[in-house]
């Protein structure tokens, strides 16, 4: 088979090569095509468009196919760590008992954060959404390790400013909860594996020893790991996109928090519950509510629903819906609305809108009726998310400066005004 494509325009042939990754998945390299041709590409949402080549994830919409690193995400989540999987991610490899004891011990050295942001809370107002708060924190953390904005600095520093921001990332979301319920803070304790130190100061009491429920802490784990890398989605490209320009991690990921806030992104797993919510105190019609889904001339749509990449379902959401049935049952929670999901995710996959279109549940669907049970409430869902993200940001960040890709910067096709001279404002009609 060719491993080049022809283009021919204006009369004269030209030639791409054809770029095939490991999973034979295949792209026309374009990267001569303006110089070659004057052209460029158009594809608003980049919808075909790969902006890089990528070791760390590897994904199949049309089958359901997500691996990180090369492992199936089914075999991740039911046997690792989230701090396993975090190595894996950021260094390409499984960590042996050796290593895994050194980056957990790197990780637990680095949580505290420093006094004076605590004084940001002060500034807040009482409900102020808790990713508002998080994104801000996140880009503050910069001015407190100012080394951090040299894009020069040694490797052993860069590795440094990854671990503060993995290890300090679970406390300031925990600072966010404890603000928001009006308690005092809990600080870290060595003694905690990373998700049981998380769970114990947001949900522990200074009042008390720590104690964690291993059903909650499994659970999270699992949700963690399921969150933990999705190739070049949305929040991740813009990580990249600011990283690109040289800026600092923290101000990076910052801005992947603010992507991923919006509800066609990872705010969906607020929005679904929000959804399921409105569907029961309506009465519980979930015909009602996927006819309002499918009125082109209403704004609404069903939440947790579809993909931009799935096109078959979403693995990670298949996981999930058998961990909210378990994790209900064994914390004795009868959630209504975990009926109503099923209900809607019932109606919708027998639905010609839904089918014809490829709609399927995805990763937002049910996590958020797990989080619920456990006892974060609904703002707190898309932090979450952010907080099992972290590691794949970080990763895709390091790759993406280990491959010295140039500053992202697309092009356009401009539709304005051409060149017209300029009225004085007394001449203006
Ligand atoms: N409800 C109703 N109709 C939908 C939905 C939905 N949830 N999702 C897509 N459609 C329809 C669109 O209206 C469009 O219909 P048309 O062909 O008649 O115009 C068609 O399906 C294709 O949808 P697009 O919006 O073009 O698909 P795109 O890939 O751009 O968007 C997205 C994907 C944003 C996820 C979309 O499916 C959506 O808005 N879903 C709801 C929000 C959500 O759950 N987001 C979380 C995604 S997972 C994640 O980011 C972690």
């Amino acid at each position: 088979m060719s491993d080049t494509i022809k283009l021919i325009y204006n009369g004269e042939e030209h030639e791409f090569p054809v770029v095939t990754g490991s999973q034979n998945e295949k792209g026309i390299d374009i990267k001569k095509l303006r110089g070659t041709t004057g052209l460029v590409t158009l594809d608003p949402g980049f919808k075909n468009t790969g902006s890089t080549t990528s070791g760390i994830t590897f994904l199949n919409g049309e089958q359901g196919v997500l691996r990180y690193r090369g492992y199936p995400i089914e075999q991740l989540a039911e046997n690792a760590s989230f701090t396993e999987v975090s190595y894996l991610l950021l260094y390409g490899e499984l960590p042996n008992k050796e290593q895994l004891a050194d980056f957990d011990r790197d990780l637990t050295m680095h949580t505290l954060v420093h006094e004076d942001i605590r004084n940001f809370f002060l500034a807040y107002p009482s409900k102020s959404h808790p990713m508002g708060q998080l994104l801000s924190i996140v880009s503050s953390l910069s001015t407190f390790y100012p080394e951090s904005l040299d894009p020069n600095r040694s490797n052993e520093a860069r590795q440094l400013t990854m671990i503060r921001l993995l290890s300090k990332f679970p406390t300031i979301v925990s600072w966010i909860h404890k603000k928001s319920v009006g308690h005092p803070i809990v600080y870290p304790k060595n003694n905690l594996d990373y998700v049981s130190n998380f769970l114990n100061m947001t949900f522990g009491q200074v009042t008390d020893d720590a104690e964690v429920d291993p059903v909650i802490a499994s659970a999270i784990n699992k949700l963690l790991i399921l969150h933990g890398d999705h190739e070049q989605n949305c929040s991740t490209s813009t990580v990249k996109i600011v990283g690109s320009s040289h800026a600092n991690l923290y101000a990076s990921v910052s801005a992947g928090i603010a992507a991923l806030w919006g509800p066609l992104h990872g705010g969906a797993n607020q929005a679904v519950l929000e959804m399921l919510e409105n569907i029961k105190n309506d009465g519980g019609n979930v015909d009602k509510w996927l006819d309002k889904a499918k009125d082109k001339n209403d704004p609404f749509r069903l939440m947790g629903f579809g993909h931009r990449v799935y096109k078959n379902f979403d693995p990670r959401a298949t996981i999930i819906k058998k961990s909210a049935d378990e994790v209900l049952e064994k914390l004795g929670v009868n959630d209504p609305v975990l009926e109503i999901a099923k209900k809607l995710e019932m109606a919708a996959l027998n639905d010609d809108y839904f089918k014809s279109r490829k709609l399927f549940p995805n990763v937002d669907f049910y996590s958020g009726i797990i989080y619920r049970a456990i006892g974060f409430p609904v703002e707190m869902f898309t932090v979450l998310f952010a907080l099992g993200r972290l590691p794949g940001w970080i990763a895709q960040w390091k790759e993406m400066r280990d491959l010295k890709t140039p500053i992202g910067r697309p092009r356009q096709i401009y539709t304005g005004e051409t060149e017209r001279q300029f009225v004085p404002l007394a001449q203006r009609k």
